[in-house]
Formats: structure tokens, C-alpha cells, sequence
């Protein structure tokens, strides 16, 4: 399906002040594929910073190798890096420039010049939604503004790759909004995305793919369909019956691909491998036995349950 990997990472590991020092990336092997949006998800100090810093070069790695659209980051580290645009989780601006004034020193950082910074710049501006306020001192911005504009300087150059470490920690939820329709505005545009969170929200709703990282392994990785059926989890069926006989809950309970089915406050629960598809013959039962079935709900089980299932423990802080 995909044909290569624009990075590619194979026995990355950090260790901190060796010989004692801690861990934190413990021989990661990934490859992230060229116009996906892929998820590092993963709770506080699970190792993702340590990951993306060491991807984007700015951090050296204890061993393994990255490559970046085919060059090393360790031997090419200058054609490497330019296809790639960091974001990264500590804000790197100057209080007392403007965005527009932030974003042109970072873009001569990244040899732009001329014609070609100022327009790059309003091009950001503009895609960041920043222009209203692009000449006033980034200091007197909101969170959000500001991460607006950190994530402006990731962009500068146009890299075919955009590494985002938890853009959204910490702001307001319609700044959150915003930076979540940027991302996946910009991957529609063709730019491929890494994204790191430890909101199981947000790696479910945007991701192609998803990496599920503890104590500096990946412990699962796959579609949120694959993560969610490699673990067995099952789909959760909602049947509002009023007044469904136990005989007819047996019944239901036989479908095939059905796990159990149960009475709890009045609604009828099916657990089944695949929900939808045993959602027909559940119907059938229930026409069959003169019944009115009045609502139907199916709840997909998630990443968290992916997480909890795994570690035995929970994503949330
Ligand atoms: N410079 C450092 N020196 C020593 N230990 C470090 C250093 N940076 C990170 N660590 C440790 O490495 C581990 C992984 O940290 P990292 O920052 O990569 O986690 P994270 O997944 O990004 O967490 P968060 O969600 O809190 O940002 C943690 O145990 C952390 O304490
Ligand atoms: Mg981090």
C-alpha cells in the first residue's frame, strides 16, 4: 500500500547520563509513511519529546539510526532537516517581538530571504489566523495565539513533515479547536504529520495511524481498528426494549459473534466482536419475539481501553 517511509527509525534509544541515568527511549522501531497523520500516544514522561528531539536532530541518540526522506540525521543532518518542521512542546519565542517579527528571525534561521521570507511569513500569518494581531508583542498574546505561532514556525519552510508535541496541553478549548483543524487542514494540503498527545481524543480522532508508547517502548501500533481488535476489545450494543422477557435476552446472548448480553437499568447491553454486523440479527430477535425496540447505540471501544488493557493502567494523569 504505502510505498516508503519518509522516516524511518530502527533501534532508537536514549539514555540519559549513562551508566545510571534513566532510560527513556528503549529501541524504538517506526516507520512513518509519506501523507499520513500518525500518533505518538502516550502518558507524562513516556518518552515522545525524547523521541521527536532525537528524530529532529537535536538530540543524539545513545544508539540507532532516523532517516528523513532518505537522509540520515546523523550524516545529512542539513538535507535531513530540511524536510522537516518541528513544533515543539516549550514555546521558542521572543516575548517582546510581534509574530510577524518571530517569525521573520526564524525564517533567516532557516536561510530564507527577501521576497521569498516576506511572503512565507504572511503565508503563515494567514494560515494561523494570526494577522489581526501579527504586529502587537507576542507577550500580550493568548496561550493559544502563542502556540499559534510556534506551530507558524514550524511551517516556514514548507516541510513535508510537521512534528507537533502537544500542541493543545494547556489552552483554551476553542484554541484547541483551531490547532486540531490546522493539523488536519495542512495534512489535506499533502504535509505528513506526527503528532504526539496523551489525549486519546485527540490521537483517535486525527490519526491514520496510531503508536501507543510506555516507558520508552511501543507497546502497540497499528489503526485504531487494528489496536483495538489486537486486544480483543469489544463493541459495546445499547438496545432501549421496554420490558424484554429474560427469555428473550438468552436469546439474544446466542447471536453469533455475540460475547453476553445483559439487562442493567432497563436497556439491554450486548458485548460483540463486531457490533454493526450483529446488529441485523439482534433485530430479528427482538422483531421475532413482537418487541419494540426503541434506540440503538454502539460504542466502539477505545484507545483508552487499548492502554488499560496493555499496561494496566490508565492514560489519564
Ligand atoms: N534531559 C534529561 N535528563 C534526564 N532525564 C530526562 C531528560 N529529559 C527527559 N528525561 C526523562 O526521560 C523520560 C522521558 O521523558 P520525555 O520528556 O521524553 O517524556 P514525554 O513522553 O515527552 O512526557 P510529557 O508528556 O510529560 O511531555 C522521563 O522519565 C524524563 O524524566
Ligand atoms: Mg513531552
Amino acid at each position: 500500500m504505502h510505498a516508503t517511509p519518509i522516516i524511518q527509525i530502527r533501534g532508537l534509544k536514549k539514555q540519559f547520563n549513562p551508566p545510571e541515568g534513566p532510560v527513556a527511549v528503549n529501541g524504538i522501531d517506526l516507520d512513518i509513511y509519506e501523507g499520513e497523520i500518525f500518533s505518538l500516544l502516550g502518558p507524562n514522561g513516556a518518552g515522545k519529546t525524547t523521541t521527536i528531539s532525537m528524530i529532529s536532530g537535536l538530540l543524539t541518540p545513545t544508539a540507532g539510526e532516523v532517516h528523513i526522506a532518505g537522509h540520515s540525521i546523523r550524516e545529512d543532518p542539513i538535507a535531513a532537516k530540511r524536510a522537516i518542521g518541528i513544533v515543539p512542546q516549550e514555546l521558542a519565542l521572543y516575548p517582546t517581538l510581534s509574530a510577524r517579527q518571530n517569525l521573520t528571525f526564524f525564517g533567516k534561521m532557516y536561510g530564507l530571504a527577501g521576497k521569498e521570507l516576506k511572503q512565507r511569513v504572511a503565508e503563515v500569518l494567514d494560515f494561523t489566523e494570526l494577522n489581526d494581531r501579527a504586529d502587537d508583542p507576542v507577550q500580550e498574546y493568548s496561550g493559544g495565539m502563542k502556540r499559534r505561532v510556534n506551530i507558524g514556525v514550524g511551517l516556514l519552510h514548507r516541510p513535508q513533515v510537521i512534528m507537533l508535541d502537544e500542541p493543545t496541553v494547556a489552552i483554551d478549548p476553542q484554541s484547541r479547536r483551531n490547532i486540531l483543524d490546522a493539523v488536519i487542514e495542512l495534512n489535506r494540503r499533502g504535509t505528513t504529520v506526527l503528532y504526539t498527545t496523551h489525549y486519546m481524543e485527540e490521537a483517535q480522532e486525527l490519526s491514520h495511524r496510531v503508536a501507543i508508547i510506555d516507558h520508552g517502548e511501543i507497546i502497540a501500533l497499528g489503526t485504531q481498528e487494528e489496536l483495538t481488535r489486537l486486544v480483543g476489545e469489544e463493541d459495546t450494543l445499547i438496545l432501549g426494549v421496554p420490558d424484554a422477557p429474560q427469555a428473550v435476552i438468552d436469546r439474544l446472548a446466542q447471536v453469533d459473534g455475540v460475547h453476553s448480553a445483559t439487562l442493567e437499568d432497563g436497556e439491554i447491553r450486548v458485548l460483540a466482536k463486531n457490533g454493526r454486523s450483529a446488529l441485523v440479527e439482534l433485530i430479528g430477535v427482538i422483531n421475532a419475539a413482537g418487541l419494540a425496540l426503541q434506540s440503538v447505540e454502539v460504542r466502539e471501544p477505545t484507545l483508552e481501553a487499548v492502554f488499560l488493557h496493555l499496561t494496566g493502567r490508565a492514560l489519564r494523569d
